[in-house]
């Protein structure tokens, strides 16, 4: 954890115009500043800057936040990356052991560089390693790839590393910390995870190497491949293989090719094609897709194409469109992944298929036809009940209906019905900005947003609320955390820096501050609090009716009495009994 204090000293220090003037052309505007949006492509400036808030929003993209969040979305960066670099920037301390989040072991990194560079020498210079240089050979993978991607060789041997961590001072408890050594059973000794395979390093953001992988040459017994575990350093779905390798040109090309496996990967690098991550295995993670989010928002999925290959890509595009990303897919002949393709076809063949890949909707169309009749009417209405979460999930209005009017001729099905199916359609993903919209409408701005605008432009508006409202009664679960931040202190240490879904909520909730008239604005928040009273009062009452039409039915008449009283002593004092309404 970054200290709250560093970080209210490098409030104190920095000014968010000098910061982001900094990076880029700011020009005046009243008192504020404007600028082009360096986060999303436009002519005319809605990117503003406010000094006095220290805030910045863009109201094209909906970007949004205070000068940490500036620096963490220009540079790509983690949050204490970003507080390190400011704090330098302000002239103030940060503690060492909190400036990386977990303070991890400083020997596990340096036993996975350590290992990495003797399976690597292994592999290029050993006699031992003639088998894996003949295997990676056979496979087209040449020397000049072993180098970018660090290959080695993990020998026919059960203590290799064990022995080398002698010499390095690595104890054999170090490197079974690290996955790299198991205990034995019976308890005495350990041995090398690795063995007899050829290794692939798997490194974080930043290029350190934090796990492995390593491939059987010949088809021996056991996996194909063996990974390690998960560890301090290694947590399996916040990875994506070769991202610190890709992510130059993932932002140059604006779009990111996702495949499943290693040499998936290592295939396409050795022909040119350097926008390419590995999911290492079928199933993506909302977290993977955060770490391509960071450098582009166009995705090709290219998965192997088999049938576990054909569900992680319906799975992976759900994930895709969720986070606002447009996603397409390459969907490859029967059988082949992007390396043997490739091997195969030659690179062209593969360059096609990614030119040549199908919007979302005619993918996931196409495999659904396949497994249900479109010339019955029960397949056609399966079909329906495929389509519409993605077609939900789809963040452009225009998009959706467009889709929901080709689903609607294809399926021979009224357009309006879909309609009223989609929007009965529940979606159970948690991370939604496109479905948190729907619930709160950007043109219906409610009271509680309004209060919580006006709270962050002027956290000292707080005390105006003292005794009159109790966080409990704010219906947003996200107005609700904010105010409790706010009241609690927190803000600084809890806001969700770099969540974009956090973000453009904030800048709209400034913005809808900010439409306000200066003189309004006091009467607004009593205002305000009315509204939400009177919205809690409603929605108790409602339940109320609710409960005691329940307790008819059930004919407990006690119950509905004593329901019914409350019912009455409420409207006239206005004071809930009792926050149980179902008993
Ligand atoms: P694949 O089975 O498609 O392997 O798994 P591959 O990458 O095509 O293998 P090659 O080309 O024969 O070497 C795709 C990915 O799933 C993970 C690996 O990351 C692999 O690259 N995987 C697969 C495992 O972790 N363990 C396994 O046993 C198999
Ligand atoms: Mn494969």
């Amino acid at each position: 954890m970054i200290a709250e204090q560093t970080v209210h000293e490098i409030q104190e220090h920095l000014d968010i115009i000098e910061v982001i003037g900094g990076y880029i052309s700011l020009k005046k505007a009243g008192r504020n500043f404007k600028a082009l949006c360096p986060f999303h492509p436009e002519k005319s400036p809605s990117f503003m800057v406010y000094p006095q808030k220290q805030f910045f929003i863009c109201y094209g993209c909906h970007a949004g936040g205070d000068l940490i969040s500036f620096v963490m979305r220009f540079e790509h960066l983690e949050f204490p990356e970003a507080v390190r670099i400011l704090a330098e920037k302000a002239g103030v301390p940060v503690p060492q052991a909190a400036a990386d989040r977990p303070a991890v072991h400083p020997d596990l990194y340096r036993a996975h560089e350590v290992a990495a560079r003797y399976y690597h020498e292994l592999l290029v210079k050993s006699a031992e390693g003639e088998r894996a240089r003949a295997y990676l050979k056979g496979r087209g993978v040449d020397p000049a790839a072993w180098e970018v991607f660090s290959l080695g060789y993990a020998p026919d041997r059960w203590d290799g590393l064990l022995t080398l961590g002698q010499q390095e001072d690595l104890t054999p408890q170090i490197l079974e910390k690290a996955g790299l050594a198991i205990p034995r059973e019976g308890g005495s000794g350990w041995y090398d995870r690795f063995r007899s395979r050829v290794i692939f390093p798997i490194w974080d953001g930043r290029g350190r190497v934090i796990a492995f992988g390593g491939r059987v040459l010949e088809d021996a017994a056991g996996p194909k491949y063996m990974n390690s575990p998960e560890t301090e350093l290694y947590v399996k779905g916040r990875v994506l293989y070769g991202l610190h390798l890709a992510a130059p040109q993932i932002r140059e090309r604006d779009f990111c090719i996702v495949v499943e496996g290693y040499m998936d990967l290592v295939s396409p690098y050795q022909h040119g094609i350097r926008n390419v991550v590995a999911s290492m295995g079928t199933s993506l993670t909302i977290d993977q897709v955060k770490l391509i989010r960071r450098h582009t928002k166009n995705v090709v999925m290219v998965y192997d194409g088999d049938y576990a290959g054909e569900m992680a890509t319906l799975r992976g595009l759900d994930l895709f469109l969720e986070a606002e990303m447009r996603v397409k897919v390459a969907g490859l002949p029967g059988g082949l992944d992007p390396d043997s393709m490739i091997k195969s076809q030659g690179v062209q063949a593969f360059i096609r298929a990614i030119q040549e890949s199908q919007d979302l909707f005619d993918y996931k169309l196409g495999l659904l036809k396949k497994r249900f009749d479109p010339k019955q009417l029960e397949g056609r209405i399966q079909i329906c009940q495929e389509m519409l979460p993605t077609i939900k999930r789809v963040p452009s209005p225009i998009q959706r209906g467009e889709y929901v009017k080709r689903l609607s001729e294809l399926a021979g099905v009224d357009e309006a019905l879909l309609w009223s199916e989609l929007k009965r359609v529940k979606l159970d993903a948690p991370w939604r900005p496109a479905a948190m919209e729907e619930a709160h409408p950007r043109a219906a701005m409610t009271a509680e947003d309004l209060l919580a605008g006006l709270l962050l432009e002027r956290p000292d508006r707080l005390v105006q609320l003292e005794g009159r409202l109790d966080p409990q009664d704010l219906q947003d679960l996200q107005v609700r955390r904010l105010v409790t931040w706010l009241m609690e202190g927190e803000m600084t240490n809890r806001f969700p820096r770099g969540s974009e879904e956090w973000e453009s909520r904030i800048a709209r909730w400034l913005a809808h501050a900010d439409a306000i008239a200066v003189e309004e604005k006091e009467r607004a928040l009593d205002e305000v609090l009315q509204r939400i009273k009177e919205n809690q009062r409603r929605a108790y009452m409602e339940g109320l009716k609710g409960s005691i039409r329940r307790a008819e039915e059930a004919g407990d008449e006690a119950k509905t009495t004593e329901l019914v009283l409350e019912y009455n002593r409420f409207m006239k004092t206005g004071t809930a009994a009792t926050r149980q309404l179902e008993g």
